[in-house]
């Protein structure tokens, strides 16, 4: 939550702060705000404007201002301590409007610390955690440098932090720091870019260092150094660690539109590319199984696993739910999904015959995150399957896959799921190949996974008569998404769509649960979507189907091609190609996120930004 961008180069910084903050609007939109040091002037005053809703507020104020110096930081806000305000938007400075940072996660001592400076006589403006940071800052800044002042600051801090700092005092200098909340460095030439995450520096450059805990860069424009925060504060900003350059393979391209009205529905259209894509070199047709590069070296270590636990959140977590499915019917490994913000709470049994994994789009989600912080204290093998490449999920566990999805920008996801599932697909060959599956069974699945980006591209043919069923539901305020099996978990997704982006009250069930509750909702102002390929259950969920018609309910069912039957209980039906059952969230999921997105867009809803929503969670 919450994007930074920070840069120092030859160029005009506000519009590329402008242009980078947009990128990363997704992580937060209530408010936006950048502060650049004008090196016109003798004093190199800092000039900041700030804006309440949008990053595309500042553009009048910044060309009113004229600010065209060329250090600079900048932040998209997502709300925690203090109202979306003017006054509680980011960058936040000193007494003296000499120093001004921008952060990204959440100071949870900046009560005490905020009290403790308030009696030293420090005036404060806003109510956010955030503000605590530059009068510490302007405290320790006395016959010493910015970096080791700004590090004495941060060790007082507890929580996470990813900030950038500037200050008149150095007007030609720019520090950096983190721990906890991401913070990528990009390398151009005689420039540098620090942002929340790639997409705001892929314009610029595809040569990046990811700063890791702990660490502060300090950059002016001819040079860069990483030194610890804890070296800094003692004044030792020579020694340098030593960090990686790592290229970047995702294009400036992906991260835009292209034609789009936004980028979920694109995101959606690119989902046939997302599964060839994810299981490209993977598949060993002839042997019935799967490669996977990045678990080699822990390939004897799964083998002897007897227990899988997963931690997610959102609809990753949905993901992990259809994996407790697959592993358990065709890997025969016990398996259980946990939402990764309850899983440190419950005191999880975690021995050496257990491994986690950990499913996250973004791979910094906070949650996530300290579910597998929590396991790696425990000595267990951790997972993980990321998108994000150099996320810290992804660094910090001990082997994974990635999606290889690209970058997903609209904060609903769409593509980084169904890419997940074919990953989860993937490992469900790997590791029923290991233990009991048979060849035969493995070449089977293998075959059957290899069709499914063709299947997906049929559905997507689909698109406007999807559209005109959507439009005729819009107007509902409640629906409830009824499945069973490996689709139940598709139905508290199809559910999750609808909600955060239409703002229909939506709720999703296991169909044989109904009558323990739901069907008492049934009425004119529901409508129930049933998720009914032809499938070892689908008898049953027929039985469903039939007891809220029974009820005068409204229904849409997801149907098997070719079932002309479920016509006669269903209002409207949408079909899917066929497929095995374990292979079908792969497609009963893209006719409900098309159908979210057009009821979303009939309701004039802010599709890509859905209120009060952000798309990297990184605070718990
Ligand atoms: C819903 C959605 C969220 C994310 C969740 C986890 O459409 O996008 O529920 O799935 O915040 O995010 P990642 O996968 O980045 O850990």
């Amino acid at each position: 939550m919450c994007g930074i961008i920070g840069y120092i180069g030859r160029q005009k910084a506000p519009q590329i702060l402008i242009e980078g903050l947009k990128r990363l609007e997704y992580r937060g939109y209530d408010s936006a705000g950048l502060a650049v040091v004008d090196n016109n002037n003798r004093e190199n005053k800092i000039n900041c404007v700030k804006v309440v809703g949008k990053v595309k507020g500042l553009e009048p104020l910044v060309s009113e201002q004229v600010l065209n110096g060329s250090l600079g930081i900048a932040h998209t806000r997502w709300a925690t301590h203090g109202a979306p305000t003017e006054i509680n938007a980011h960058p936040h400075c000193d007494c003296k409007k000499r120093i001004y940072v921008a952060h990204n996660g959440i100071i949870e001592n900046y009560a005490a610390l905020k009290s403790k400076l308030e009696q030293e006589g420090h005036k404060f403006q806003s109510e956010t955690d955030t503000e605590v940071l530059p009068h510490l800052i302007e405290k320790f800044f006395r016959d010493c440098s910015l970096e080791e002042a700004v590090a004495r600051a941060l060790t007082l801090v507890e929580g996470t932090y990813g900030i950038a700092v500037i200050c008149e005092h150095e007007p030609r200098k720019l520090v950096a720091a983190r721990c906890g909340s991401p913070l990528v460095l990009g390398l151009g030439n005689k420039e540098y870019i620090i942002a929340s995450d790639v997409s705001a520096i892929l314009r610029h450059t595809r040569q990046v260092i990811y700063l890791d805990d702990g660490e502060m860069a300090i950059l002016t424009s001819d040079d860069f150094n990483v030194v610890d925060v804890e070296s800094a504060m003692r004044g030792e900003t020579t020694k340098q660690i030593y960090k990686q350059i790592q290229e970047i393979e995702w294009d400036i391209k992906q991260a835009q539109k292209e034609g789009y009205p936004h980028f979920m529905l694109k995101e959606i259209n690119e989902q046939d590319e997302v599964v060839r894509n994810a299981l490209r070199g993977r598949l060993l047709m002839e042997e019935g199984t799967a490669k996977l590069g990045g678990l080699e070296n822990v390939e004897d270590k799964l083998r002897g696993i007897k227990r899988m636990v997963i931690a997610a959140c959102g609809t990753a977590y949905y993901a992990g739910l259809i994996a407790e499915y697959m592993f358990s019917e065709f890997a025969g490994l016990l398996t259980k999904t946990e939402i990764a913000s309850e899983f440190r709470y419950r005191h999880p049994i975690l021995d050496e015959q257990t491994a986690l994994l950990n499913i996250s789009q973004s791979g910094e989600t906070a949650d996530t995150l300290a579910a597998l912080r929590e396991a790696k204290r425990k000595g267990i093998l951790s997972l993980g399957i990321v998108n994000v490449v150099g996320s810290t999920i992804a660094r910090e566990t001990d082997a994974g896959v990635y999606n290889h999805a690209g970058p997903e920008i609209g904060v609903a996801s769409t593509k980084a799921f169904i890419s997940q599932l074919t990953v989860l697909s993937l490992l469900t060959l790997f590791l029923g190949r290991q233990r009991n599956m048979p060849a035969t069974e493995g070449k089977n699945l293998a075959e059957e996974l290899n069709l499914i980006p063709e299947k997906i591209a049929q559905i997507l043919k689909q698109q406007k008569y999807i559209k005109k069923i959507a439009q005729q539901y819009a107007g509902y305020e409640h629906a409830l998404y009824l499945g069973r099996k490996y689709n139940y978990p598709v139905a508290l997704e199809g559910a999750l769509k609808l909600k955060e982006i239409s703002y229909i009250h939506a709720e999703g069930y296991a169909a044989g649960e109904m009558k323990h509750g739901p069907i008492a909702l049934v009425d004119k102002n529901l409508f129930s979507v049933f998720i009914a390929p032809y499938d070892t259950v689908y008898e049953k969920i027929i039985s469903n189907m039939q007891e809220i018609k029974a009820r005068g309910g409204k229904i849409i069912a997801i149907a098997t091609e070719g079932n002309k039957d479920i016509k006669k209980i269903a209002d409207d039906v949408i079909y899917i190609p066929p497929a095995p059952e374990m292979l079908s969230p792969l497609l009963t999921t893209v006719p409900l996120q098309l159908f979210a997105y057009y009821a979303a867009a009939e309701r004039g809803c802010p599709i890509d930004q859905p209120r009060n929503l952000a798309k990297s969670v990184t605070v718990e």
